[in-house]
């Protein structure tokens, strides 16, 4: 039986106030910059005008820790707020996730209304049934995946992107392109989770470079971010695939932000799914079919394959990214040191499951040397 289920409501340009109505104590958790360039008042404004309580947890740092959703679940069950907002990227999201998910084990948290507010477009966690944690001490990342895990709603103001830096528009920008292209050839898509990943493949090709260059293109900001929220939806249903459980491991040993890890890893596990090298897949057809969506596609299904992989390692050099993970400052003794961890690891994580080509550990390692060394074919 296959399910496609959409459990958030998406409130589109703002309507924040409305959703707090008669909330009168709020938990908000976010990051250090956010609180201390004042744009958390996005959040706090609308609660001061009301007269309500609320506290901020602005202790998340990229890539939530144990420790983090510790503290931040000491803070909730202490408060007992009636709403909390996650107001930030990725990493503030999930931790609010992750500290609902833990606080609810020790009280009933089904009154507590959970807002996600995205600032950056990337993740799609705002609509997405996953959270990712960090285990510092065994350098993995966990991802937490529960129907439990997704907002009550999400507000989406693209208006909180515009002042984005670069850097992270293109590692974000990336992730969107990930999630949607992983969501499209899983072995769970349907046609449901289908229709989101292309409509966000599109959005995401046609408008990540404008909002590059141009930070503040509100319109291409917009579309960014309904493409990362798009995504966020078919993978949500269908899953990810190896590409993410690669980056998760590298990303935990050697510090390299999310978006950046799947970029550096998607041309070289798109080339391992499709069956570049040693005979195409069916997998391959189906990339075919997001070429021939961007209108990349050339005569035989392997050429089309191909044209995506190198449009995207074009498009990756155009957004100023390393395109190998010795480019992203990784040492090869570091890289040698820790790369059959990172592959035990990669195997483990839970989004590798949906991969479409079956890997061994193998195979991982060998990913991770064309990715290191930058041979594609
Ligand atoms: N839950 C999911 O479904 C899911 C999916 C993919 C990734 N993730 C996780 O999300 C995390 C990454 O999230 P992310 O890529 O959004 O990065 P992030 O949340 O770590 O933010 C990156 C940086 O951007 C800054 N920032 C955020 N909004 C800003 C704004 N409006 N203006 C200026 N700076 C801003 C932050 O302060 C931070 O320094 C990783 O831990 C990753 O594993 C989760
Ligand atoms: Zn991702």
């Amino acid at each position: 039986m296959d399910q496609f289920y959409l459990g958030t409501k998406i409130l589109i340009g703002g309507g924040l106030d409305t959703l707090l109505a008669g909330k009168q104590r709020v938990l908000i958790v976010s990051d250090r910059f956010l609180v201390d360039s004042g744009k958390i008042s996005y959040v706090t404004g609308g609660l001061d005008r009301a007269g309500a309580q609320y506290k901020v947890f602005s202790d998340v740092q990229a890539d939530p820790d144990i420790s983090t959703v510790t503290a931040g679940t000491a803070m909730l069950l202490d408060f007992q707020p009636q709403a909390v907002i996650a107001f930030g990227g990725g990493s503030a999201i999930d931790a609010a996730k992750a500290i609902l998910f833990f606080s609810a084990k020790q009280r009933d948290m089904h009154d507590v209304l959970f807002a996600a507010i995205p600032t950056t477009s990337g993740t799609g966690s705002e609509v997405s049934r996953f959270a990712v944690i960090t285990d510092r001490v065994k350098e993995v990342k966990y991802p937490l995946v529960d129907d439990g895990l997704l907002p009550d709603a999400a507000v989406l103001d693209p208006a909180l992107t515009v002042s984005v830096p670069p850097v992270v528009t293109a590692d974000t920008g990336i992730d969107v392109f990930t999630h949607a292209v992983e969501a499209f050839v899983s072995t769970a898509h349907t046609d449901f989770s289908d229709a989101a990943a292309e409509k966000a493949i599109k959005l995401a090709y046609h408008n990540l470079l404008n909002a590059y260059r141009s930070p503040e293109d509100l319109e291409a900001r917009q579309k960014m971010h309904n493409a990362s929220c798009l995504a966020g939806i078919a993978f949500s249903n269908s899953g990810l695939g190896l590409n993410h459980g690669m980056a998760h491991a590298l990303g935990a040993h050697f510090h390299i932000p999310h978006g950046r890890a799947n970029g550096i890893l998607l041309p070289y596990v798109m080339s391992f799914n499709a069956g570049c090298v040693d005979g195409l897949t069916p997998t391959a057809k189906r990339y075919a079919q997001i070429s021939r969506l961007l209108r990349l596609d050339s005569s035989s299904v392997r050429q089309s394959a191909l044209q995506l992989i190198r449009t995207i390692r074009s498009s990756m050099e155009k957004l100023g990214m390393p395109s190998t993970i010795r480019d992203a400052g990784v040492t090869q003794a570091e890289f040698e040191a820790d790369v059959e961890a990172m592959a035990t690891d990669a195997l483990a994580d839970r989004c590798t499951a949906t991969n479409p080509r079956p890997c061994t550990k193998e195979d991982i390692i060998h990913i991770y040397h064309r990715a290191y060394a930058g041979r594609l074919l």
